[in-house]
């Protein structure tokens, strides 16, 4: 097999070249080769300095992440970067793309470093649950100070060249295209400066001011996750006064601890489930698709107007329609404000705000969405309204337009026989609020075309959403798993488990809020409406009484001005009103039977998804999840979940209660399988 890594001689320089598509990882073949390379240039004595660099898309993105938890092959990366930092004629890091993780610290090791001004450096391990562990926690502080070394480390998001160049983590920007002649310039410039600026011999400067901060300001972002304290942790021993090799060795050791912990291994999980989420099983990757230039989105409410922002924001022209002028400029407005406030916080330029209204459309003229290649319906819930619009949109839609409904729960089928080209119709459900929540469930209709679904999830990734493949089922998979929750979660309030209890259960497993203060936020009055004189259960009574959630300050809770939410005596006066007239016997109830009765029926909802081909993977499911419910990325979804917990558990937890067990989730538990082993 021929070496990913290549080397050229430039009279006195010598060229490490690594091709290893598509991202550069540095996988065995790589840093084998890497090592030759050094050693060949020391070796060679007219050789008097050295560049590494990446052909393709980007410099080193990091380590081969499909190499972890397989028996590491030498070398390993810290004693490349050892190897590269200990050389005695000088090495540039000729930086393109983006220098991540592993590939961040095989730039620290090198005495220099040389950017193009479009690159990014940062080392992004916390985000699969590791910390940089080729020496990056105890060479970026030595570098770059405490404070962007626990920004880098333990929140994980790049820095720009221009950023990095300030910081002193690079030294010298090149130009846009002429990297790898600026890089050689660059390295006959230093190639007689002795003694060699090594990171690993600087010193840095403790500040436990800036760590307590830190901490203080991210404690809500870290909560949960093992990751973000090991991070801040070894950026603390690279200040404390321990020699490089003391911090070294701790380094060392909290990786292995979070490597071998199944927080890492659930983040990795995600990381990989989400690309192959966005692969349709069955379809060409190289299937033609079609073009969308325009696009047009019916109603200006909350999801037409956050579903157009996306478009907006990605620069493809929006047509909205709107039945009446009045909800029409209010949508407009909306939007508007929306990237206004953007704007304040320095997210936006102004004129960015500008050309992003000015690619806006807002009319009252149906006929106008004529000429969009993509419409999405996004109105009211009810399958007559969603009829009535398809029909319309059959006559004037041209040729070829891809059809969509936001329907979150909806027969998209039954949607596409109003129109005579069922073909062209799918689900695009967004979460609310649209314009910022990551996760689009596309749905397949039975006859919807395959260029249909291709294209739209190819325009997913445009902007910037993920996208997962659903079936025709009530509520798609988000909404299909979350009915068992939210059911189980009333019955156990019948029988004395109150909100609070549930929801500190949810949130203590590491989901942003529980199922009641999901519904004080959505609103307790969702589906009440259409029958006011009905009151059949708890949530009926409390909209009833205009407990509707956070809008009304009263909903499962009680909530001040400030929406700090407070346990009801009236909502417990209602429970138990219908817990007499039901009969019930209030008993103790524990969190663990909360876990199995909300949780476990989820995974059971998972199974039965799978069973009938609702879902494309396991690992589908747990995106969903991960970017449209916030399940905490260290869990890994609810199907990576149920693995770890164990599904002989799961289904023995289920049984015990008299669920009836899915098929799949029963067969894989007694074969001593899990859904994504
Ligand atoms: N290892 C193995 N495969 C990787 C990889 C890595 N580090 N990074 C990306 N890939 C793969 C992806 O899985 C994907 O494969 P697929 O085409 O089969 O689905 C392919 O490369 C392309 O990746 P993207 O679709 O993500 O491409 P983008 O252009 O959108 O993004 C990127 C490029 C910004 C580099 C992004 O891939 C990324 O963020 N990668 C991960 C970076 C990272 O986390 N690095 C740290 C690794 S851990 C480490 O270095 C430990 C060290 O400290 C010891």
């Amino acid at each position: 097999m021929t070496s990913p890594i290549t080397t050229e001689i430039h009279d006195d320089i010598l060229v490490i070249i690594s091709n290893n598509p598509p991202v550069n990882a540095l996988g065995a073949a790589v840093r084998q080769g890497l090592a030759a390379g050094i050693a060949q240039g020391l070796a060679d004595p007219a050789i008097k300095a050295m560049v590494i660099r990446c052909d393709g898309r980007t410099f080193f993105a990091g380590a081969d992440i499909t190499e972890f938890g397989k028996p590491m092959e030498e070398p390993g990366l810290p004693a490349v970067v050892d190897q590269i930092e200990a050389s005695t004629k000088p090495v540039v890091a000729a930086i393109h793309g983006t220098a991540l993780g592993g590939g961040c610290e095989v730039t620290l090791g090198c005495h220099y470093r040389i950017a193009v001004p479009s690159a990014k450096i940062g080392t992004p391990e916390v985000k699969l649950g590791l910390l940089p562990g080729a020496g990056g926690t105890q060479r970026i502080p030595r570098i770059a100070g405490v404070s962007l070394a626990l920004e880098m480390t333990a929140k994980g998001d790049p820095i720009s060249a221009r950023k990095a160049l300030d910081a002193g983590l690079i030294d010298r920007l090149a130009g846009e295209d002429s990297l790898a002649a600026d890089a050689i310039a660059f390295a006959r410039e230093i190639a007689a400066v002795q003694p060699l600026p090594r990171a690993s011999e600087k010193a840095a400067t403790a500040d436990p001011d800036a760590v307590a901060a830190f901490k203080k300001e991210n404690a809500r972002k870290f909560r949960g996750f093992d990751a973000p304290a090991a991070n801040i942790a070894c950026v603390e021993k690279a200040a404390d006064g321990s020699s490089f090799a003391e911090g070294i060795a701790f380094e060392r050791e909290q990786f292995m601890k979070l490597m071998m912990g199944v927080q890492s291994a659930a983040q990795r999980h995600i990381f990989f489930a989400e690309r192959q989420a966005a692969k349709i099983d069955g379809i060409a990757a190289d299937i033609a698709l079609r073009p969308i230039n325009k696009v047009g989105v019916i109603g200006a409410g909350t999801m037409g107007g956050g579903i157009s922002m996306n478009f907006l924001s990605a620069g493809i022209p929006v047509t909205i329609v709107e039945m009446a002028q009045d909800a029409l400029d209010r949508g407009t407005g909306v939007i508007r404000k929306n990237y206004e406030a953007s704007a304040a916080k320095g997210r936006l330029k102004p004129e960015q705000v500008e050309q992003a209204m000015g690619a806006l459309t807002p009319t009252l003229d149906f006929n106008a969405l004529a000429d969009c290649d993509l419409i999405i319906e996004a109105v009211y819930e009810e399958m007559s309204v969603k009829k009535e619009i398809f029909a319309r949109l059959d006559a004037i839609a041209k040729p070829g337009a891809i059809l969509a409904s936001n329907t979150s729960y909806l027969n998209v089928d039954e949607i596409a026989t109003a129109t005579s080209r069922p073909g062209d119709v799918l689900g695009m459900h967004f979460f609310s609020p649209a314009n910022v929540m990551k996760l689009l469930e596309v749905v397949r209709g039975a006859k919807t075309a395959d260029d249909v679904l291709a294209t739209v999830m190819a325009l997913a990734k445009k902007i910037k959403k993920v996208a997962v493949v659903a079936g025709v089922c009530d509520g798609f998979i988000g909404n299909r798993m979350l009915k068992p929750r939210q059911v189980e979660a009333m019955k156990l309030l019948m029988e004395g488990a109150t909100p609070e209890q549930i929801d500190r259960v949810h949130v203590d497993f590491g989901m942003p809020m529980g199922p009641f203060q999901m519904s004080d936020l959505a609103g307790v009055d969702i589906g009440w409406h259409r029958d006011p004189t009905r009151i059949e259960n708890i949530r009926d009574a409390l909209a009833a009484e205009g407990r509707w959630g956070q809008k009304k300050q009263a909903g499962f809770y009680d909530y001040d001005e400030k929406r700090n939410p407070t346990p009801s005596p009236r909502v417990a006066e209602i429970i138990e009103d219908f817990r007499s007239k039901s009969n019930l016997q209030k008993r103790e109830i524990s969190d663990q039977e909360i876990i199995e009765k909300t949780l476990y029926t989820m995974v059971n909802e998972g199974a039965l998804i799978l069973e009938e081909k609702m879902a494309q993977r396991a690992s589908d499911i747990d995106v969903v999840w991960i970017y449209g419910y916030g399940w905490p990325v260290y869990r890994g979804g609810p199907m990576f979940w149920a693995d770890t917990e164990g599904l002989a558990k799961i289904v023995g937890g289920l049984e015990k209660h008299g669920f009836q067990v899915a098929g799949l989730l029963k067969s894989k538990a007694e074969n001593g399988g899990g859904f994504n082993k």
